[in-house]
């Protein structure tokens, strides 16, 4: 492991645990749990997915469009029948140090997402959970974040950006969890 990779894993771990326990408590055999998950998390990736495309973050990995995963979370609502509404990110441009924290917890939250998945019903819309990724494309991301981040202040912003992306998905997690518990 990296000693950007440690600092980003300890430094968030707390917010992890949290997710982990809310979005845990969504029924996933229930269709109306299913589509709340996956509203929680359209509001949370699509604002975060909207900065990353202004700021560039095909700077920092050029393979950025290939992990995007708004599509595949607008897909899986529109079969469930659910129009989210618009990203709101208002003006501000990330700077680069700020998008690789972002982009440590959109491309980490897969890891959970594998194992949300199994609880799925076979028949359900689930491109966003199941959507595919080489496993090379984890440890190439944190490459490259350890020599993005190559100072601790650097390491400072991404932390902080990691933990407001946390905090991203843990309110409308517990927002959406309320509306269907
Ligand atoms: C019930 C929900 C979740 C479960 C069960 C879960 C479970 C896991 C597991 C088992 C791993 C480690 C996988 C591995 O090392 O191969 C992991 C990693 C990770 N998850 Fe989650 N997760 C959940 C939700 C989320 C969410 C909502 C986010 C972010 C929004 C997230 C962000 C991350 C990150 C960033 C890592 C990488 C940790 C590291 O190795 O540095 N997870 N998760």
């Amino acid at each position: 492991m990296t000693p950007t990779h440690r600092r980003l894993r300890e430094a968030t771990s707390a917010a992890h645990e949290r997710v982990d326990a809310l979005f845990g408590r969504f029924d996933l055999q229930r269709r109306a749990d299913y589509a709340a998950l996956l509203a929680a998390h359209a509001e949370a990736l699509l604002p975060v997915e909207a900065l990353l495309d202004r700021g560039g973050a095909e700077a920092l990995t050029a393979d950025w469009p290939q992990r995007r995963r708004g599509d595949e979370i607008l897909a899986d609502l529109d079969a469930l029948g659910i129009t989210p509404a618009p990203a709101e990110t208002g003006d501000s441009v990330p700077e680069p140090a700020a998008m690789a924290g972002m982009l440590y917890v959109l491309e980490g939250s897969r890891l959970g997402g594998r194992f949300l998945v199994r609880s799925v019903p076979e028949h359900w819309p689930k491109a966003y959970l199941a959507s595919p990724q080489p496993s090379h494309m984890w440890p190439e991301l944190l490459a490259k974040l350890d020599s993005l981040l190559y100072d601790p202040t650097l390491v400072d912003v991404a932390v902080t950006a990691a933990n407001q992306t946390f905090g991203r998905f843990e309110a409308a997690g517990a927002r959406w969890l309320g509306k269907v518990s």
